[in-house]
């Protein structure tokens, strides 16, 4: 069974997916990680992250334990690594080169404990439409910019990092800007995706509407 749930920055995809990917017993991959990998390896050895040419060579040599390392750096989940993610997300190079990875996640997918279990919940931009175009379920799940910046800023405030709203909400709205007009891949539901607009809607409501999809399917 593979899910896949995309959508803009701090639309719910996250929390939705990890919680799908436990009552299902299904994997978890949270593909924004393959590009946020790139970032901060790119950081890491003094490269800008506008370098398209080391970008390209950065995600040639990523694997997935060297992503699972690049994960402990500070800025991995920091809004500079966000904003970086989102710079080497639009080099088609880059996305070429972490296709088969995420891909082959699902040939093999084990569960955070270490199981061996039957499928996978996707979660990112692309992987209704380019990942996994033939996945079982897909959704999309999004918001309006100020809900989702008013999430973030919280999120960022709860972890101690240091936030300011009206930034949240500008790097939000540029974010979605180069996410959906990028040449290569870029941000929209699959023509099979089932759309939700989590708003008006807290986790919980947007979980349980989810489950019942699944489980008439
Ligand atoms: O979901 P996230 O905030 O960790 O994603 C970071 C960036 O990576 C986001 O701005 C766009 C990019 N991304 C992508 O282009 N395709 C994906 N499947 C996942 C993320």
């Amino acid at each position: 069974m593979i899910i896949t749930i995309d959508g803009p920055a701090a639309a719910g995809k996250g929390t939705l997916a990890k919680r799908l990917a436990e009552k299902y017993k299904l994997a978890y991959f949270d593909t924004g990680m393959v590009y946020r990998a790139v970032g901060c390896d790119l950081m890491n050895n003094g490269f800008s992250v506008d370098d398209a040419a080391a970008a390209a060579a950065a995600a040639q040599n990523m694997t997935f334990g060297k992503m699972m390392s690049l994960a402990n750096h500070p800025d991995f989940r920091s809004a500079i690594g966000g904003q970086a993610a989102s710079k080497v997300a639009a080099m088609p190079k880059v996305r070429q080169a972490l296709l088969k990875m995420q891909q082959d996640f699902a040939k093999n997918p084990v569960a955070s404990d270490g199981t061996k279990v039957a499928g996978v919940v996707y979660d990112g931009r692309d992987t209704g439409t380019v990942v996994c175009p033939d996945a079982d379920i897909k959704l999309f799940i999004t918001a309006s910019p100020e809900v989702r910046a008013m999430r973030r800023h919280k999120e960022y405030l709860q972890k101690g990092l240091p936030s300011s709203y009206d930034d949240v909400l500008a790097q939000t709205k540029e974010r979605d800007q180069r996410d959906s007009s990028r040449s290569s891949a870029p941000l929209r539901p699959a023509d099979d995706a089932i759309i939700i607009d989590t708003s008006d809607m807290d986790i919980d409501q947007v979980f349980n509407s989810v489950c019942k999809i699944i489980d008439q399917r």
